[in-house]
Parts: structure tokens; C-alpha cells; sequence
């Protein structure tokens, strides 16, 4: 009881000191390094994710700033997005959509993306109950583990796998079960996912084409996927946010292309990918309906509703396909001029197939830890990079860092110089 009067006082005080304005407080020198009241009142809260720290994108671009390096680490593009889609957004914004736009998005932004889902992959979806429009994919992502799985559910996710895909699983209360794909190829062996199958798994997240590797699934993958889906009854997370980065004669191969696998899955996109504007955080989902009207039970608590004028200049935008359908070429041009700037260097180049990051194997370079290389590289040699090891739970380091072409030439050129004198 005394312990109880004791914290109602002392929150009473601290209230009333807080109040105080701060000409008074300094007068007084009540700064907060006299009574740490903060400390004092705290509660004891047990994390929901004990094991996460600050994302290595951003300490590496922390570092990369702090010591003037170029930064290849973060996935994000360095040159300008088109002058005609900022045309739109103001010409959208002057015009007063500047208030909260329908919860599942702009039906005319909707109506456009089932256009193109239909010319892309000859599936044929309805905007209204099966689209919709997310605050980028990582919401996207969110959003439907949130309204799709239940605790103690097992999800199943391929490692090296983007970040945000285990703490999704666990902020929703399942478990993220880890397999590692192949060595050195980054494939699946379905062989070993179907023993990992039981009955608490209920969803399976896929990644194509595939951050931080560059591989991409085919369509055998994809069958087999099908496959076991449809035997299990499970649904398939889909994150095809560079569905259109893919590269030489290779095609992406979208869950939306197979049936019986659409029939259970939730593709992603991210309009941030496509567009060069990763800091807008538009994507959406496309989903059967069934799962869709699950999907925006979460979403409208999630978000509610995304920015107005950048869904009204998309949909307006991509009534003009060339705005995107050139996408792969554009960046293969930047992948094959990032090999021509490093060729002759001592590093090993992996295959890269598809989405703007290229994996170098330093291997025959050092013997140091990924973690170790890339921070030295940022800071002895100014060149930022993400270490492969971070996108597993295991941690396994073959030596690998990540880098991102999605840069103008004098950025990748001068990187070139640099990974050639090491
Ligand atoms: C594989 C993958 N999924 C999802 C995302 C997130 O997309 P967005 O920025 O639209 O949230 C990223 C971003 O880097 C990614 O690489």
C-alpha cells in the first residue's frame, strides 16, 4: 500500500515537473539528469522481439555516411523517378485528393492493376474483391500474416529471406520455421520442405525473383509448390516486389501464373520497386476473395487507407504501359555495366537474374567474416555492402556481400575502381 502512495506521489510530481515550462525548469535545474524519473516509473516490458536490434540497412548507411563511402548496401535507387508521374501527384494534389482515400484503394487504381495482371499473367482478377492497395509490401506482408495465421501457426520461410519476414511471424504469434536454400545456387529443396510439413503449418512464404541472392524460382518450382499446397491446405505468401526486374532470356514466374496455386496465395507488389520510389510505400496484394476480405480486416486497422494523390497519378500513369514494361532491360543495362566496371578484380561474381543486387564472393580476398569484410570496406575502403549473413538465423557466412546496382554510372563506376584494387 505505502509502495503504491509512494509511485501515485511520485507520478503526481513528475507530471507537475513535466508541466513546468522550461524557462522555470532551468531555473529550478530541474533537468531531467536530477530525477530520473523515467527509469524510476518504468515498467518491466517483455519484448515481443527480444532478438532484433537496428536493421543492418540502416547501420550500414549510417556507417557508409559517417565514413564517406559509397553506399551500395541499401536497396534503394540513387537517380531520379519519372518528372511525369511528379506531374500527376501535383497535378492530383492541386486538384484536393488530399483526404483519405477508400480502404482498399482507388478503385481506379485497382481496375488498372487487374488490366495488367491480366496482360502479365493471363489471370483474370476482379479490382474491387481481390486487390488491394498497401502502404509498400512490407505492410502488404504484414497485413496478411496479421489476418491469416493463428497463434502457434508455423510459417514457413526460405533463408537468406528479407528482413522484415521473421519479426512479421512472431509480432502475429506464429513461428517462423527457417530452412536455408541451396548452396551455391539459391534454390528450394522441396524435398526438405515436405518433411518440415505438419499440421500446424498453415502458410509458406516465398521470394521471387529472390533478395539478396538475385536467383528466381521456375517454373518447376512453382508446380511443385502447387503441389503441395493444394495436398496441405496451405496458403503462399508470394513477395514479388521486383516482378519486373528479371533479366536475359529468364522469366519471373508469379504464383498468379498457376491456378490452383492463385487459388491459395497472396502475391505481392511494390509500386516502389517499379517506379524508383522506394520512400512513397505504395504496393498492394492480389488475392482470392476469400482471403482478400481477411486481408482488409486487417489492413483497415493496420493503415486504414493509403496516400490519395500518388494511387490517383499511378493509376493514371500506367495507363501508358511503356512506363514500366522496359524496367528489366533498364536494369539489366545497370547490372552488365556494374560487371563491366569490376572485371579484372579478384572478387568471384554470382549469377543474377533478377531484382537490383548483385552478390560478390570475396573469398579468394580474405578470410574474414562477411560482417567484419563489409564493415572494413566501409570504412578502410569507403565502399558500403551488406553482409549475406544477416539474412540468416543460422547466420552462415560463405563469404558473400550484397551489393545494389540500382545506382547512376558514375556510382557504380566508382565503386568499380574501388572493388578492383582490392
Ligand atoms: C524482398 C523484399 N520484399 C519487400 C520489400 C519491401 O517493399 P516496400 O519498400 O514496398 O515495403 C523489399 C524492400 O527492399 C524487399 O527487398
Amino acid at each position: 500500500m505505502q509502495v503504491k502512495a509512494l509511485k501515485t506521489f511520485l507520478t503526481d510530481f513528475h507530471e507537475s515537473v513535466r508541466r513546468l515550462p522550461a524557462i522555470v525548469k532551468r531555473r529550478l535545474h530541474l533537468a531531467g539528469n536530477v530525477f530520473n524519473f523515467d527509469q524510476l516509473m518504468s515498467l518491466q516490458i517483455t519484448s515481443r522481439l527480444p532478438e532484433t536490434g537496428t536493421s543492418i540497412f540502416t547501420v550500414m548507411s549510417r556507417m557508409a555516411l559517417e565514413n564517406g563511402a559509397i553506399n551500395l548496401s541499401q536497396g534503394f535507387p540513387d537517380f531520379p523517378i519519372s518528372a511525369k508521374l511528379i506531374e500527376l501527384i501535383h497535378k492530383n494534389m492541386l486538384a484536393g485528393n488530399n483526404q483519405y482515400a477508400p480502404m482498399p484503394g482507388v478503385p481506379a487504381l485497382k481496375k488498372i492493376i487487374a488490366e495488367i495482371v491480366k496482360e502479365t499473367y493471363d489471370r483474370s482478377t476482379d479490382g474491387e474483391s481481390e486487390i488491394t492497395i498497401t502502404a509498400g509490401g512490407t505492410q502488404a506482408l504484414f497485413s496478411s500474416i496479421a489476418a491469416l495465421i493463428q497463434p502457434n501457426d508455423e510459417v514457413i520461410l526460405f533463408d537468406p529471406s528479407y528482413d522484415s519476414y521473421a519479426p512479421s511471424i512472431k509480432l502475429n504469434s506464429g513461428v517462423p520455421i527457417h530452412i536455408n536454400l541451396n548452396s551455391p545456387d539459391f534454390s528450394i529443396d522441396w524435398d526438405v520442405v515436405k518433411k518440415r510439413i505438419n499440421s500446424r503449418t498453415k502458410m509458406i512464404m516465398i521470394n521471387t525473383p529472390h533478395n539478396p541472392s538475385g536467383s528466381l524460382l521456375n517454373e518447376n518450382d512453382l508446380k511443385t509448390l502447387e503441389e503441395i499446397v493444394l495436398k496441405y491446405g496451405i496458403i503462399v505468401l508470394s513477395d514479388e516486389v521486383y516482378e519486373r526486374l528479371v533479366y536475359d532470356t529468364h522469366q519471373h514466374q508469379s504464383v498468379l501464373k498457376f491456378p490452383g496455386l492463385a487459388s491459395q496465395s497472396v502475391a505481392v507488389f511494390s509500386f516502389g520497386k517499379t517506379f524508383h520510389a522506394t520512400g512513397w510505400k505504395v504496393g498492394y496484394t492480389v488475392a482470392p476473395e476469400y482471403l482478400t476480405k481477411e486481408i482488409r480486416k486487417a489492413h483497415q486497422f493496420i493503415t486504414f487507407s493509403v496516400n490519395t494523390p500518388v494511387q490517383m497519378a499511378l493509376a493514371e500513369y500506367m495507363q501508358d504501359r511503356d512506363s514500366f514494361i522496359h524496367l528489366g532491360k533498364f536494369f539489366q543495362q545497370k547490372r552488365d555495366f556494374f560487371l563491366q566496371q569490376i572485371k579484372g578484380s579478384s572478387f568471384e561474381v554470382l549469377p543474377c537474374h533478377g531484382s537490383y543486387f548483385q552478390l560478390l564472393s570475396y573469398k579468394n580476398i580474405s578470410d574474414k567474416t562477411d560482417v567484419a569484410m563489409a564493415e572494413w570496406m566501409t570504412k578502410e575502403r569507403k565502399l558500403a555492402s551488406i553482409p549475406v549473413s544477416v539474412f540468416y538465423k543460422d547466420k552462415s557466412d560463405d563469404h558473400l556481400l550484397r551489393f545494389c546496382f540500382a545506382k547512376s554510372e558514375e556510382t557504380l563506376h566508382k565503386a568499380g575502381e574501388i572493388l578492383k584494387k582490392l
